[in-house]
């Protein structure tokens, strides 16, 4: 086993707040994982930051009318925040619009640059006419060449996985104004892959103990042939291209984001006080460098980033890349961008971030979708947390406080029972560590259940509140051993459970874990316990019913609300009424001739109760000028005119100071 280990969670965008997706995805994992390591005093450091720069961004700051950089200083402090509360546990927590990480980007775009891996070629690209700028990643979006889906992006297609070309896209539309983009020149620097494949197969063919999900989207890149892919864009917010003749482009965010992982162990070695330790992590090829991601990062990480360190050549290869598939919602995936989610914070202003925590790892997305369910949440906490492992803590930590005034009863000789358990301390502490060696995480929480359960049925059959009487050695024993279960618990639930495990070593009186010593006893006889304390309170109904509803309804939200250029598209005019007369057989509706600056337009309209014919005829009022032409009752109608209505009142939208009749209204 190589002894250094760097460990890194996917950058997460600071384009919104982390949800219950991303957690399953990789930050739970990642955590679990690392506490472990550090459990087993391993040489290992967890290094993470948000993901500031490229397309992600601006859209999100674009919808919102603010600057990118409120954006991202506003979501790296909530991501930091909620991540903390949750209890990940990062080395190094940074961000890519730090001058270290501009600059170790651009040095890295230079050294690859200067080993000719990088070419610029001049290009055809999409361009909205209506926006004026290019279309690349997410401002273009239109249907999946490989899978149908009709939400592919630019770059990639989220619902295979797929790194495309806009050129792929079927039909594609730009995403702000949903305008037809035309092909236009503009001049791109490309990262050659192609000169990269052979290197890049030879050496993930050696990676055979990858998961099944890595390895099958790798064969099938190989399969096509890779080809050389822009690493450039015509964007003003991101980290500048470091070439003269590349004015105005930025690097691609994907290019720069994992390079963020070396900036934030350099950001963290100079905090600590020592500026060259991160060269031992990654400058030392017996690194095992460990990139936890969800699957849609799996091209990035799998392919581009080692092609990248390969053709840059100090750095260390990843050697691991466990990537999960998605958690899911009931109806679908999880969208940061239309708001669909359930959110880490609210969850937090809720239950214990254990309570999530567990549920979540029961249910990690290790070989499939899986799908988040609150009724499945309760039951998973009240079922199982509070019914079995809440309980066999309470249980022992309260007959101590009842029968023996607190203190834990000394142990004789032990029963071959009593040893039975104690040693399944040690089995299941071997069988967390390999499967959780494994990435196997889901199974390691399992076996840890196992052993609540196990010990429950102990303290079930060896009856203690019976022996207390006819047979009080047998007791002292029997008790004895379930505090040293609740012990091994409390270290073996660690990297899952890191909050109720604090407050198990508060009940034992004991400072801190200690992996490597499960299965031997440590908490001597006659020690004094603390507070008895409830692990874990039960969900109720209610509020499962509350957190059910809310979902769908920020996205219902988000759904309804039009952008500014959606807005723009309906043309408003001042239009002066000419003349009026009531529909005949059509009592409430009136045909008026309008002018809009000198066009006169026939429109039919609903106002007939509200307004005679002569009151309307000089009055200026408010039309939409491009509504598709339509018969009214066989009357054409070629606009619509503005009036508020409430409760069967109606009013005309008049103008307040005068204009003349086709002045634009916005
Ligand atoms: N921001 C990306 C996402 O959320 C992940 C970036 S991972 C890194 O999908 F390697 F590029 F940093
Ligand atoms: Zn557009």
């Amino acid at each position: 086993m190589k002894n250094k280990i760097l460990i890194t969670s996917a950058l997460p965008y600071a384009n919104g707040p982390i949800h219950l997706g991303h957690l399953a995805g990789c930050y739970l994992p990642g955590d679990i994982y690392y506490r472990y390591q550090k459990l087993r005093k391993r040489d290992a450091i967890h290094i993470c930051g948000t993901d500031e720069n490229g397309i992600p961004i601006t859209i999100e700051a674009e919808k919102l009318g603010k600057s990118p950089q409120e954006l991202v200083d506003n979501y790296h402090e909530k991501i930091r925040k909620s991540f903390e509360a949750f209890g990940i546990v990062h080395d190094n927590f940074s961000r890519t619009s730090t001058p270290l990480h501009h600059k170790n980007a651009r040095d890295f775009f230079t050294r690859i640059y200067e080993k000719k891996y990088i070419v610029n070629k001049t290009i055809k690209q999409y361009f909205c006419p209506r926006c004026n700028r290019f279309l690349a990643d997410r401002y273009i979006e239109g249907t999946c060449p490989y899978c149908d889906s009709k939400e592919a992006r630019g770059d990639q297609c989220e619902s295979c996985g797929r790194w495309l070309d806009p050129e792929n896209l079927v039909s594609p539309g730009c995403k702000i104004c949903g305008g037809t983009p035309v092909l236009k020149e503009t001049k791109h620097w490309y990262f050659r892959l192609d000169v990269m494949q052979p290197q890049l197969e030879k050496w993930l063919l050696k990676k055979d103990n990858w998961k099944n999900n890595v390895k099958k989207f790798c064969k099938g890149w190989f399969k096509e042939g890779l080809e050389p892919r822009a690493i450039t864009r015509d964007l003003t917010w991101g980290i500048p291209v470091p070439l003269k003749e590349a004015k105005g482009k930025v690097l691609y965010v994907w290019f720069d984001a994992p390079i963020g992982y070396i900036s934030s162990t350099m950001e963290w070695a100079q905090r600590i006080g020592k500026p060259d330790r991160w060269k031992d992590y990654w400058l030392d090829s017996e690194t095992r460098l460990i990139h936890f991601i969800g699957k849609d990062n799996i091209v990035f990480h799998a392919m581009v980033w080692p092609a990248m360190l390969m053709a840059h050549g100090d750095f260390v290869l990843p050697s691991e890349i466990p990537a999960n598939e998605f958690l899911n919602i009931k109806g679908g995936k999880f969208s940061t961008s239309r708001r669909k989610a359930i959110w880490l914070q609210d969850t937090l202003e809720l239950f214990d971030p254990d309570l999530m925590r567990y549920a979540l790892a029961v249910n990690l997305p290790e070989n499939k979708d899986t799908e988040f369910d609150w009724n499945d949440f309760q039951s998973k906490v009240n079922n199982e947390l509070a019914n079995i492992l809440g309980n066999f803590i309470n249980r022992t930590v309260s007959f101590i406080k009842s029968n023996y005034s607190s203190r834990v009863p000394l142990c004789k000789a032990l029963s071959n029972e009593d040893n039975k358990m104690l040693h399944f301390l040690d089995e299941t502490k071997k069988s967390m560590e390999e499967k959780i060696e494994k990435f196997e995480l889901k199974k390691g929480i399992k076996t840890l259940m196992d052993l609540a359960k196990a010990a429950n049925r102990y303290f079930d059959k060896e009856k203690p509140w019976e022996t207390k009487r006819n047979a009080p050695e047998k007791c002292a024993n029997t008790i004895n051993t379930c505090i040293q279960v609740t012990d091994a618990l409390a270290s073996l639930m660690e990297p899952y459970l890191p909050f109720t495990s604090k407050k198990i070593l508060k009940i034992l009186n004991i400072e801190k874990n200690e992996w490597n010593r499960v299965g031997i006893p440590r908490i001597p006889g006659n020690k004094e316990i603390g507070k008895v304390e409830i692990l874990f309170r039960k969900v109720e109904n209610e509020i499962i019913t509350l957190q059910k509803e809310k979902i769908g309804e920020e996205e219902k939200k988000m759904a309804d609300r039009i952008s500014i250029d959606e807005f723009k598209k309906v043309e408003l005019k001042v239009a002066v009424v000419e003349s009026a007369e009531k529909i005949e057989n059509a009592q409430k509706l009136t045909k008026i001739i309008v002018d809009i600056g000198g066009e006169k337009r026939q429109i039919v309209a609903g106002i007939a109760e509200n307004y005679s014919p002569e009151e309307l005829v000089g009055k200026k009022i408010i039309v939409i000028a491009n509504l598709a032409p339509a018969k009214i009752r066989g009357v054409d109608s070629n606009g619509m005119l503005l009036a508020a209505t409430k409760d069967n009142k109606l009013t005309l939208l008049t103008i307040d100071k005068d204009i003349d009749s086709g002045a634009k209204v916005s």
